[in-house]
């Protein structure tokens, strides 16, 4: 059966498949419309909703990577039901290990940082000198559930998330090539651009 991208947000919440939440895909949306980006970056595939929406908002190509092959054949079914597989380049492995091979000679003018929370700045740093000025990176779930700029007691599964996201805001907030915008919706959006 094609799934339409209805049926994944349904399935989503089933499965508990974390693709973005609704309030990220209305700022991704609205993104797009301004920016009419023509290269995009994203990391964190998932099943393809993200990317897709991307697709069906924009005319732009995609490289997305993935670690999980599985998720990785759901979105390739994905991309194929909507026709707009013909626009997407998906690299499956560790973003950690691949991003710097994928990305090597391309230049990007929207990235969408979704993949591991951990390595969020790690990856920005990576990706930075292949980003056009004036260029978007969106990175989705900053906040992390109120615990990344709340002084609630964190427990210890989500310690080094939160300890990894504190760190890449206090970088991000405090460089002088980027203008970041801080969006308190869903779990926290930081639209950030090169300056
Ligand atoms: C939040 S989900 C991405 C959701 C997707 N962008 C969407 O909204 O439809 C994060 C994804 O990153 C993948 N991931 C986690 N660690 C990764 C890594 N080191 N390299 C590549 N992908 C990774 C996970 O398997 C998961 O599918």
């Amino acid at each position: 059966m094609n799934k339409t991208l209805q049926d994944i947000r349904e399935l989503s919440k089933i499965e508990f498949l974390p693709i973005l939440s609704e309030e990220c895909e209305k700022v991704l949306i609205k993104l797009l419309k301004e920016e009419q980006p023509k290269n995009i970056l994203e990391i964190g595939t998932c099943v393809g909703y993200s990317s897709s929406i991307m697709l069906l908002n924009s005319d732009a190509h995609i490289d997305t990577i993935e670690l999980d092959k599985e998720r990785q054949e759901v979105a390739k079914s994905v991309w194929k039901a909507q026709n707009i597989s013909d626009r997407v380049d998906a690299y499956l492995g560790d973003a950690n290990v691949i991003l710097k091979d994928v990305i090597k000679d391309k230049i990007y003018d929207f990235v969408f940082l979704d993949g591991p929370k951990s390595r969020y700045l790690e990856h920005l740093n990576v990706v930075i000198n292949n980003v056009k000025s004036g260029g978007i990176i969106l990175a989705d779930d900053v906040l992390f559930f109120g615990l990344v700029k709340g002084d609630e007691y964190v427990i210890h599964k989500h310690r080094t998330i939160v300890r990894h996201l504190r760190e890449f805001l206090a970088d991000i907030e405090n460089r002088d090539d980027l203008d970041v915008t801080l969006i308190q919706e869903g779990n926290g959006i930081a639209i950030i651009r090169k300056k």
